[in-house]
């Protein structure tokens, strides 16, 4: 019944200065063992149907988490869920906490790394708070491609006060370089409550200088064969994520732990943000979404990938989906008749994708249609 299976672990070694996820940092570990034995008892106790197409581990760090805790977790997945054979496994990893021994628990049991490196000049990690050095990232990579991972992804962020246009692109070829297959790149975005936000305030972004460096990078990646198919995301053919895609294409997921958030095709619901709550049970947040809004949104979602949607795509969604939206209807849309003489949304028979100011511009494709 679901595609998606999403892992959620809540903790880091310490708070970037610019990240309002919920995470908590290494103060939380005694609360480790409590965490996972909750995991394997929630785990246990859901039977699911049919066989998971993709499984995420997120964060918050997951390889914050000590190697044996990891094991349980991993072993609590094996046991209690069908993975369909092909499916596509990814973890979360910050290279500070890749050692050879967790490296090679993680390869054993992933085939997909996202490793969270953010920048490689060290003034850059100084100002976001981050912890990693040159070496830490060297070894993560050594040690995942010694134990034959061949999807590594590397998470940039840009737009970082100081960064100029052309260490932008500096900090791109490094991660060419080093044979990323997939890159994610973020604009730094400062969050009202967060230290950076103290220190600086809410506008040190430039966001001139952040849209330019996001055509660059654009470019930039597709001279190395790395094709922007998402907003954020960029990646070799055949390497986009697959857990995201079904999920940008309103795929069902299941999400386990504190912040996780599910969907079953009709209702989404979201775990208490805080773990000591998730540990005592507390209700999750529901998200009731009439069928029309759930039609748009899915329909706003799929369209921040450059594919955008295919009829055989919107026809594979959930019926009533299809009812109340049919794909002859899409062209008809208000929103979308809008979006597309504003040129963000290019439409063809059988076909309807974002134009390249269309995803600089997606939220002008959400409010449109949401
Ligand atoms: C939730 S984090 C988890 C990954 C991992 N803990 C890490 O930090 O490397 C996922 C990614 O979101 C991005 N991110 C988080 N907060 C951000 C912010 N305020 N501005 C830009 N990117 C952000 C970072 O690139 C980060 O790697
Ligand atoms: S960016 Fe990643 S490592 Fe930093 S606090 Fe947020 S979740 Fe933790």
């Amino acid at each position: 019944m679901y595609q998606n299976l999403y892992v959620h672990i809540p903790f880091c070694q310490s708070k970037c200065g610019y990240c309002s996820f919920y995470s908590i940092p290494a103060a939380g570990k005694e609360l480790f063992e409590e965490y996972v034995s909750s995991m394997e008892r929630r785990m246990a106790g859901c039977s699911i149907a049919g066989a998971f197409d993709t499984v995420y581990f997120g964060g918050g760090t997951p390889s914050a988490l000590p190697t044996p805790l990891f094991e349980r977790l991993f072993l609590a997945v094996n046991a209690y869920f069908e993975i369909a054979p092909e499916a596509e496994i990814s973890v979360e990893c910050n290279p500070e906490t890749i050692d050879e021994y967790k490296g090679a628990l993680i390869s054993a049991f992933a085939n997909r790394i996202s490793l969270g490196v953010q920048s490689f000049s060290q003034d850059m990690r100084t100002f976001l708070g981050r912890n990693a050095n040159d070496h830490d990232v060297k070894n993560a990579v050594k040690i995942f491609r010694k134990y034959h991972i061949n999807r590594l992804s590397i998470d940039l962020i840009y737009a970082i006060p100081g960064q100029t246009l052309a260490g932008w692109l500096e900090e791109l070829k490094i991660a060419v370089d080093m044979g990323f297959e997939h890159i994610s790149c973020y604009s730094l975005t400062v969050e009202e409550g967060t230290p950076l936000a103290e220190a600086h305030g809410v506008d040190v972004v430039d966001d001139e200088l952040s849209a330019e460096m996001w055509h660059a990078a654009g470019e930039f990646l597709r001279k190395y064969g790395l094709r922007r198919y998402e907003i954020s995301n960029y990646a070799c053919v055949g390497q986009e994520c697959r857990h995201n895609m079904n999920v940008w294409h309103g795929g069902t997921y299941l999400g386990f732990g504190p912040a996780a958030s599910s969907f079953d095709g009709k209702t989404r619901w979201t775990q208490a943000h805080d773990l000591r709550k998730w540990l005592l049970s507390h209700s999750p947040e529901i998200d009731e979404i009439s069928v029309d809004c759930r039609a748009d949104e899915i329909l706003a979602f799929g369209l921040r990938t450059a594919d955008g949607w295919t009829e055989a795509q919107w026809n594979s969604l959930l019926p009533e989906i299809r009812a109340v939206l049919p794909w002859e209807a899409i062209g008809a849309h208000k929103g979308v008749s809008e979006l597309r003489e504003q040129g963000l949304l290019l439409v063809e028979p059988g076909h309807i994708r974002p134009s390249d100011q269309g995803m600089a511009f997606w939220d002008n494709i959400a409010a449109a249609l949401i």
